[in-house]
């Protein structure tokens, strides 16, 4: 429960390497992609296994897989999808669910423009993917629409997050834990996570 802070050597090299205002749109990209497999492996940490029984050249032997569901990935548009791919390496057969979302520059309130998520979602753990938990008004929605449609089991994944963000996304959904790479300072005026990393989806996509 709560939030997570992954503290891995890896995860925190790479995240340096993506605040940096002159690394390439490329080169953004490719990392968002690291970190998110890195992130995957740690919030599946405690995922229930099951023994089966299966054969080896050598013998028969009791042997763990996972138990249940596929799980599902949804990403916030547009900067989730930049999580996607990585993750997708990691757990081929997971369903994917589109949550578009846009920040209203003004109101900083979240709008939505697209959803798209597979029908059954009661059993399935549910990554929501956003890289900025800023306002938290995005994953706010998304979360609240997920659970609109079945969801129960829900868990977030981001690269930063605010303290602000924090607060305000554990009070609307307390159940629902955050894993993250990064506690930032603050936003500033604009709703930007400070000292953060800028607007991700403008440095991936333009
Ligand atoms: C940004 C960011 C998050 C959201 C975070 O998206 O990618 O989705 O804002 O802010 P919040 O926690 O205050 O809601 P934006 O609206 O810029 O869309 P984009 O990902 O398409 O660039």
């Amino acid at each position: 429960q709560g939030v997570t802070v992954v503290e891995h050597p890896l995860v925190q090299h790479k995240l340096t390497l993506m605040r940096q205002k002159d690394r390439s749109t490329k080169g953004f990209r490719q990392l968002l992609n690291e970190i998110g497999m890195l992130l995957l492996y740690e919030v599946t940490r405690d995922l229930p296994l099951e023994a089966v029984e299966i054969e080896t050249p050598v013998t028969r032997m009791m042997a763990p897989q996972l138990v249940g569901k596929k799980l599902v990935l949804a990403p916030i548009l547009r900067a989730g999808v930049g999580f996607l791919d990585g993750m997708l390496d990691l757990v081929p057969s997971a369903r994917v669910a589109h949550v578009g979302l846009y920040r209203d520059p003004e109101t900083l309130s979240a709008v939505e423009y697209y959803f798209k998520a597979p029908s059954d979602l009661e059993d399935r753990l549910v990554l929501v993917l956003d890289p900025m938990l800023a306002t938290a008004n995005s994953a706010v929605a998304a979360v609240d629409r997920l659970k609109e449609r079945g969801a129960r089991d829900l868990r977030i994944v981001c690269l930063l997050a605010a303290p602000e963000g924090i607060a305000h996304f554990t009070s609307v959904h307390p159940e629902v834990p955050i894993w993250t790479a990064s506690i930032d300072e603050r936003l500033n005026e604009h709703g930007y996570i400070v000292p953060g990393l800028g607007d991700a989806g403008d440095r991936m996509y333009g």
